[in-house]
């Protein structure tokens, strides 16, 4: 999302006390770190929540976060509104060169030597899913596409519930690409039209995506077993105490 005011539409003004309650809010239910330099920008992602939940102040839209009927469904939206969202297929590129030449064959020869074929590796804060197909497409590469007898999953994980739903969908524009090289768009996408591209089947067999708030301790205390975990671009949103709680859990 961008940090402009969308069109038609007047910016909510936060006072001091509203920003304050709404900052303190977010930081206890999800770990993110609003700065004051920030107030705008919820300010223009919440204008459209509180329009459509009918809420005329902050203070009534927190009452209705609060609610047992409602809060559970606006607090997936809120946070979906507040998150930002920004990824690609083939990211970093000198990660997944490191992964792909260094990382990824010891872990497969470690494992193998232990009597294991068995590969488990968590994209935390995946947002839309282009990381963990990225990661997929690089393991197909490794293993080849009946992936030698190894049982891989790949599990792609972010707070962002309309996040998940698109990175199930595994439909992407050109604008997802822009990392690619040629030979991974060619041989894992299929063209549905002139600017839609969908991930083939082999490499999404090997993901899993679900919701997961990196402050459920009780969630994430069960994501265990993982032989690597990328959490690129996502701890810049926390506080050190936050990162430091979510870390440990890795
Ligand atoms: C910029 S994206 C990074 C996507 C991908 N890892 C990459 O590097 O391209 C940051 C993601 O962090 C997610 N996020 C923010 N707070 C979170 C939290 N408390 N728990 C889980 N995910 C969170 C956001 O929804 C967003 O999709």
């Amino acid at each position: 999302m961008t940090g402009a005011p969308e069109l038609g539409r007047p910016r909510l003004q936060l006072s001091p006390r509203e920003f304050g309650r709404i900052r303190e809010f977010l930081y206890e239910r999800s770990g993110l770190f609003f700065a004051e330099n920030k107030k705008y920008l919820l300010e223009n992602r919440m204008s459209r929540l509180l329009e459509a939940a009918g809420a005329t102040t902050v203070d009534e839209y927190l009452t209705l976060l609060a609610s047992p009927a409602r809060g559970r469904q606006a607090l997936m939206e809120l946070l979906d509104a507040v998150t930002t969202h920004e990824t690609s297929f083939f990211r970093h590129r000198t990660q997944l060169e490191a992964f792909q030449r260094q990382v990824l064959p010891q872990l497969l020869e470690g494992l193998k030597a232990r009597g294991r074929r068995s590969l488990r590796i968590w994209s935390a804060a995946c947002s839309s899913g282009e990381e963990p197909y990225t990661l997929s497409m690089l393991i197909l590469e490794a293993l080849g596409p009946t992936l030698g007898g190894w049982d891989v999953r790949i599990y792609g994980t972010d707070i962002a519930q309309s996040m998940i739903r698109k990175a199930k969908e595994a439909e992407y524009t050109k604008y997802s690409f822009r990392g690619t090289s040629p030979y991974y768009a060619q041989k894992y996408f299929e063209v549905l039209g002139a600017d839609r591209f969908r991930v083939k089947d082999e490499v999404r067999r090997l993901v899993e995506f679900g919701i997961l708030n990196f402050a459920d301790d009780l969630r994430m205390g069960r994501m265990r077993g993982f032989q690597a975990i990328f959490c690129r671009n996502a701890l810049i949103y926390f506080d050190k105490p936050a990162k430091q709680k979510f870390v440990d859990h890795f």
